[in-house]
């Protein structure tokens, strides 16, 4: 089309490829409509192959129905640093986690980690996905190590083990241990639910002040060897493991 020269020759996609990609019929059947005259570009009956359309331009039809192009999902892991914010814009202008994320695509954290607490934090543009995923229904559990301001008591990580009252409400059974031998400062704590600072209040509600406080693991996905700030795409394979 003869607009499309104003436009980035890299937008550019061939109209049989664009319908085929963003319609559930092969690319043969699209070449016959569009030989059949069922086809416009921007109110245009397009007959001949080969022709270019631009998808975020022009106004493709098949049998007068608008044909939308799907929207890519992408699902990103980030090592969150400390000092940034998990919002999508903030009103106090401070850095966010989608300002470390350069790419196009309209990007949503999956929950939120506070500004202080570094690691693993999920971020994608497909809503059901985020939404199942922080739904306590699924119970994915997240696990977190945690730099205490005192040795834990035994008492007080066996209560924590079994729920104690947040808001009125009980928390679900999580596991504690102690990742490095004879120190009681450092624990690792996994729970399944994603209540707003929920592991800073279950330590708190002992009186242990959380010092540090890292996110090392989201259902089978780890951090592994992304240092802070960076970031990678998760596979569909890690994608689909997780309502498997
Ligand atoms: N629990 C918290 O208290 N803070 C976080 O950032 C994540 C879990």
């Amino acid at each position: 089309m003869e607009k499309n020269n104003n436009y980035p020759p890299e937008n550019l996609v061939r109209l049989n490829k664009f319908l085929a990609n963003n319609t559930n019929f092969a690319r043969r059947k699209i070449d016959e409509f569009i030989e059949q005259g069922r086809v416009t570009v921007n109110r245009k009956v397009i007959t001949g192959q080969g022709v270019q359309i631009n998808p975020l331009s022009d106004d493709v039809r098949l049998d007068g129905e608008k044909v939308k192009e799907k929207v890519k999902k992408i699902y990103i892991i980030l090592n969150k640093p400390a000092g940034i914010v998990t919002t999508t814009d903030d009103e106090k202008n401070r850095q966010t986690v989608i300002d470390l994320i350069n790419i196009k695509e309209k990007l949503y954290p999956v929950g939120r980690l506070d500004y202080d607490t570094t690691g693993l934090l999920l971020l994608t543009n497909d809503g059901e996905f985020a939404n199942k995923l922080m739904h306590p229904k699924y119970k994915v559990a997240k696990t977190y190590i945690v730099k205490l301001s005192k040795p834990l008591d035994e008492k007080h990580k066996l209560k924590l083990i079994s729920g104690i009252k947040i808001d009125g409400r009980k928390t679900a059974p999580c596991k504690i241990a102690f990742p490095n031998k004879n120190d009681t400062e450092t624990v690792s704590i996994t729970i399944t639910e994603g209540r707003n600072r929920q592991v800073r209040r279950m330590f708190e509600h002992y009186g242990y002040f959380v010092r540090k406080l890292h996110r090392s693991s989201y259902g089978h996905i780890t951090l592994g060897n992304l240092a802070p700030g960076q970031w990678g795409k998760l596979s569909i394979e890690e994608v689909n493991k997780f309502f498997k």
